[in-house]
């Protein structure tokens, strides 16, 4: 037997026990006639003393353990002098009486501690040695403890887990996708799925009428903190269903997750628009954990006094409470905040509230104090706030003025990561133009159904079409989504034609499915929560990276196995494939 222990589990009740721990050698502490070694394991440190008077040969060999060290120690536990009530076994030390080197380690290079010396990359390079650390480990643990709950809950539901396959069709719509040459079918090629999608439809065709499970998805987009190539959903379908229950039940799910995980009574979900939470916040999934609405504000502004908000097609403000305060120089930073690309505004317009009801603007020039005066008043703004402006393009605006919200929330602490606010955003666009491609795309995907008040517009008014989607936001971060499906033939014909499929092409990339959906297809619905972002959220954390044991980087590199990789002559050769790099 390795060990009769791990080393987080002794305790004062235990001493006087004779035992045998094995573990890697955090620290050792070399004290004179002492030598402190604490051993570490996935459960805990455990502090190991060789005393020099009664043992020096072994003291001796104590001395020479590296950090990393795999160690096994004999000894019998002991009551410490000087106890530590930082860890569970701060009370006990075990008193060594052999120990025995199962192996040496390299120095580490960094330290296996929280607060590590190792930067980021570093660190992924010797994930293995990251994982030891215990801030990685606790967010491990959270991921196995809320994977466990999931299926607990999905189970006493009704549901089945059913694996779907990871060599799929390609299809051209949603993300790009990764490709799998096949060797036995020259010049073809399979796809890494991007979500089991069509899979879990195929199976409410089948009958197993609640489904879900939790599965790796591979995307080739642009990655992002809570973006990795390869990541995990929580994917869920049913049948005879409307989008009422399919609501109630995930809500049910979350609910149930935070209650287990963090004690926290989540009240039912707020459900917000589309249309609203673009309007209050300027994004799909608007981060509810503090104010800030946007205000409406062209028609508030005179008109014929300032050109730029004449020629807008929206203006809109938002109210920073206490941002009266705000210097030149910080102002500054703000329109060089709003004016860089990746928000893309042209301009920040201010107006301070002074403490003794004045107002100062940087359009002071066009606007008199009345008229302010009557901006702040719709902006719910009093004394000591400061309200910032952006006009232009409606959508674009909004897009803009919603990044410098949360920017503003930042600034003032507003976002506390353990402040947990959940709502439903309902009633999506069913299809989004592209100006490029100049054709409609579907927002979510080509099988979510239009809400039956909108189907008639299908034809007349496509980009008008409301869908029965929803995605559940937390904290700004859209954790899942999912729609009713369409499970009409005539209907999903109606909606490749809105996405400019000809009945050949949508034939070609979704045949299966439109085939199977002929042999009895029950009305179905569901959707896929982002387990990574569940997890992160769950942890406080905004990188989905610390919660999954081999993340890639933002360049999608295993830095560590360096994947991916050229591969052989012979490989290609194999696979009819030539490499034509330019
Ligand atoms: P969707 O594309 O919205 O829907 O994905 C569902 C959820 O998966 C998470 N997610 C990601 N997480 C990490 N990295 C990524 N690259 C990534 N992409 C998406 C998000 C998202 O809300 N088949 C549909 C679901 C359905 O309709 O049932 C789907 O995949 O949290």
């Amino acid at each position: 037997m390795y060990r009769t222990h791990t080393n987080g589990e002794l305790r004062i009740s235990d001493v006087g026990k004779e035992v045998c721990l094995c573990g890697w050698v955090q620290r050792s502490r070399d004290l004179g006639g002492m030598t402190f070694v604490d051993l570490r394991d996935r459960y805990g440190i455990t502090q190991v003393v060789f005393n020099m008077e009664t043992n020096a040969d072994l003291c001796a060999k104590a001395r020479t353990l590296g950090r990393e060290f795999v160690v096994q120690i004999k000894g019998k536990v002991a009551e410490r002098s000087n106890k530590n009530s930082k860890i569970p076994t701060g009370d006990i030390e075990i008193i060594a009486n052999e120990i025995n080197i199962l192996n040496p380690a390299k120095t580490p290079p960094f330290t296996i501690e929280d607060h590590s010396d190792g930067g980021d990359e570093l660190r992924m390079k010797y994930r293995y040695l990251d994982l030891r650390r215990d801030c990685v480990r606790k967010n491990l643990e959270l991921r196995h403890r809320l994977s466990i709950e999931i299926r607990k809950y999905m189970d006493g539901q009704g549901f089945m887990e059913i694996e779907t396959p990871f060599l799929v069709k390609s299809t051209p719509e949603g993300a790009r996708d990764f490709v799998v040459p096949s060797r036995m079918n020259p010049g073809e090629f399979y796809a890494l799925p991007q979500s089991p999608q069509q899979y879990k439809q195929l199976l409410m065709v089948a009958g197993y009428d609640r489904y879900f499970q939790l599965v790796r998805c591979f995307r080739d987009e642009d990655l992002r903190a809570d973006r990795q190539p390869e990541f995990t959903q929580l994917d869920c379908e049913m049948s005879f269903v409307e989008q009422e229950d399919v609501l109630q039940m995930f809500e049910g799910l979350i609910r149930y997750l935070f209650k287990v995980e963090k004690g926290i009574d989540v009240p039912p979900l707020q459900r917000m628009s589309w249309q609203t939470a673009m309007d209050k916040y300027g994004s799909d999934k608007p981060d509810l954990r503090f104010g800030m609405e946007f205000t409406a504000l062209k028609e508030v502004f005179p008109q014929g006094k300032f050109s730029i908000f004449d020629q807008s097609e929206w203006v809109g403000g938002i109210c920073v409470p206490g941002g009266a305060e705000y210097t030149r120089k910080q102002l500054d930073e703000l329109t060089d905040f709003v004016k860089r690309p990746q928000v893309g505004a042209s301009g920040l317009i201010y107006i301070k509230c002074n403490a003794d009801g004045s107002f100062k603007s940087s359009v002071d020039k066009f606007f008199n104090a009345d008229e302010l005066k009557a901006v702040a008043q719709a902006c719910d703004a009093k004394a000591g706030d400061l309200i910032l402006i952006l006009a232009g393009k409606a959508a674009k605006t909004k897009t803009a003025l919603g990044v410098l919200r949360l920017e503003m929330g930042n600034r003032l602490g507003l976002r506390d990561p353990f402040n947990y606010k959940l709502l439903w955003v309902v009633d999506f666009p069913l299809l989004e133009w592209d100006e490029e491609a100049g054709r409609f795309f579907a927002m979510h995907h080509p099988f979510t159904a239009p809400k039956p008040e909108d189907d008639a517009m299908l034809e007349t008014d496509p980009g008008k079409v409301r869908a029965n989607a929803y995605d559940m936001v937390i904290n700004g971060v859209e954790v899942g989504g999912g729609s009713i499906r369409i499970h009409d033939k005539n209907l999903q014909k109606r909606m490749f034609k809105a996405l400019g499929f000809s009945d050949e092409e949508a034939q070609a990339q979704f045949g299966f499915l439109m085939n199977a959906f002929e042999y009895g297809a029950p009305p179905h619905g569901g959707l896929a929560f982002g387990f990574d972002r569940l997890c992160a959220l769950f942890g406080g954390a905004d990188s989905i990276r610390d919660y999954i044991a081999f993340p890639k980087n933002n360049a999608g590199r295993d830095t560590m196995s360096e994947s991916p990789s050229p591969i052989s002559q012979a490989q290609l050769d194999e696979l009819n494939l030539k490499v034509n790099l330019k």
